[in-house]
């Protein structure tokens, strides 16, 4: 296994998807980690990752001396190269130009790192990369033992390398895809230096899981608060083929769910999995809630704290249960870790809805802890849940309560779910749908007139949203087709009584969020 530290760079988690689609297990942490942890944690080499600040300042990350005392291959990328290099002895300058983009790195010496690895070959026999570069400062004298492996105009050392040692820095990033051989560059490093095989694969990643949840939860019982969305679903079709009938799942029906949304979760994992399921049907006492509640993170709350009522109470009702499981996945882990340490880069706190009492004694199963996303979404296929199940949408905790500007109505709420239904359906028929990252309808409750036959009637608006993103912290309004756009405002209009006009949203984000609330 791998193990890159951290030093603040928004490319760091890119790295360890990267390592781990190469077939190979990695963990992140924090640069300023105790030195016991990185050598408990035994890695086969270290990935040194990138970071917004200066080498050259006073104060600023090093990377720990244990990490050149294990005796493993490291790589430094950008920060992390040049953290590498001053602390053997060379030196790093900041220049106030800032590059920023694709460059075409020529290479140098040869080196382990990038044997066979090549974009083009120039006239005079020199190899090149093409690569993607963002940094200010760079190396400006190497340190001993390395030699100059890669170089551009503007960045002389572009790479560096020690292989003898194992020990190699590279300026650009080989993680993002604009550098087109970053990954065969990473898959280098991680399988022939470090000498890593590829067994982190979906099969292996689900038998791994199933043990260690037979391990930690023996004979005992576990809770399992089951939504729909992806997380929860994958660890209920997991914990059920590890543990079969010691699991039960509570599923709160708060009618704030998509069309037919609950029924379809009951169809899929009671009736056809043969999960036991607990359908708590809550509508009413949500709705009553709500009522006169106008403010988005008043309803926020409310929703979370009676998400939250509800499942204690179905909980209360079993006996000996002594687990609850969660969903949490890698990123959620890494976020509240950077959140302790100060290290976060963007913490979305009001995404927490739906977090269980503090109260409960239970022990906590995680079994996605040490997943990314798209890994959970491998280990559902892997574990037989349906590509449209694995692939959805995010959908919100708090549901159509934030989808409905303003106070939330039971009517409100029937109208709505029609318009996202066939929203939706026609994404699929159209095949839009996975190609946008998002999509749903939002219910305006204000009035707007339309001709029906002789007469004027004022009605309710609905807007269609949907984005394209890869991490949902900015996004892109989809430039759907205005062909599909009509065909979606027309259903909506004459399918559904009560809607007199249907807009698009053409908000980016930022500054506009993707939910309207
Ligand atoms: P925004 O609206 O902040 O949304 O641009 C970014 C992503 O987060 C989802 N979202 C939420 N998810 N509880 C959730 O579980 C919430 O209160 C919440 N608000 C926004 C949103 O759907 C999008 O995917």
């Amino acid at each position: 296994r791998i193990l890159i530290l951290d030093f603040g760079s928004q490319y760091t988690q890119l790295i360890a998807r990267r390592v781990r689609e190469i077939g190979v297990y990695c963990e992140i942490y924090p640069y300023d980690v105790d030195a016991s942890e990185i050598q408990a944690f035994a890695p086969k080499a270290i990935i040194l990752a990138g970071g917004p600040e200066s080498v050259t300042g006073d104060d600023t990350p090093r990377a720990p001396q244990i990490v050149f005392e294990l005796g493993v291959p490291l790589l430094g990328i950008c920060y992390g190269m040049q953290t590498m290099a001053e602390q053997f002895g060379g030196q790093v300058s900041t220049s106030d130009h800032r590059e920023f983009g694709y460059a075409e790195v020529n290479l140098a010496d040869s080196c382990r790192l990038f044997e066979g690895i090549e974009d083009h070959v120039k006239e005079d026999g020199t190899l090149s990369l093409d690569v993607w570069m963002s940094h200010g400062d760079k190396v400006a004298v190497l340190p001993e033992g390395f030699t100059v492996v890669a170089t551009t105009d503007s960045c002389p050392i572009a790479a560096m390398a020690n292989d003898e040692k194992a020990y190699y820095g590279v300026q650009f990033h080989p993680e993002v895809t604009h550098t087109k051989q970053g990954k065969r560059i990473l898959e280098r490093f991680v399988r022939s230096i470090a000498d890593c095989d590829a067994l982190w694969t979906s099969s292996n990643i689900v038998d791994d899981a199933i043990a260690r949840i037979r391990e930690q939860v023996g004979s005992n019982k576990v809770l399992l608060g089951l939504s729909g969305g992806v997380d929860s679903s994958v660890v209920a079709a997991l914990l059920h083929k590890a543990i079969g009938d010691q699991l039960t799942c509570v599923f709160v029906d708060n009618g704030l769910l998509r069309l037919h949304e609950g029924d379809q979760v009951m169809a899929m994992f009671a009736e056809n999995m043969g999960i036991k399921v607990i359908r708590a049907n809550a509508e009413q006492l949500f709705l009553s809630k709500l009522v006169g509640v106008a403010d988005p993170e008043q309803k926020r709350k409310i929703i979370g704290n009676t998400f939250i009522e509800i499942f204690d109470q179905e909980a209360t009702k079993l006996t000996n249960v002594k687990f609850l499981a969660q969903g949490t996945i890698y990123p959620d882990v890494i976020e509240s870790a950077g959140a302790k340490t100060g290290k976060a880069h963007v913490i979305k706190s009001h995404h927490n809805v739906g977090g269980l009492p503090e109260d409960m004694q239970f022990e906590l199963v995680e079994p996605l802890r040490e997943l990314f996303k798209d890994e959970v979404r491998q280990l559902g296929l892997e574990l037989g849940l349906p590509y449209d199940m694995v692939y959805r949408h995010p959908f919100p905790g708090p549901g159509l309560g934030v989808r409905i500007l303003g106070e939330v109505k039971k009517e409100y709420a029937d109208t709505l779910r029609k318009a996202d239904a066939i929203f939706i359906e026609e994404l699929h028929r159209a095949d839009l749908y996975h190609k946008v990252s998002q999509a749903f309808a939002v219910f305006l409750p204000v009035k707007s007139v339309g001709v029906v036959g002789d007469g004027r009637r004022y009605e309710y608006v609905i807007a269609l949203r949907a984005v394209e993103t890869i991490d949902f912290m900015t996004a892109r309004w989809a430039h759907l087709p205005y062909e599909f756009l009509e065909r979606v405002s027309n259903r909506i209009i004459n399918e559904i009584s009560g809607i007199s006009r249907v807009t698009y949203d053409i908000s980016s984000k930022p500054p506009a969020t993707i939910e309207w609330e």
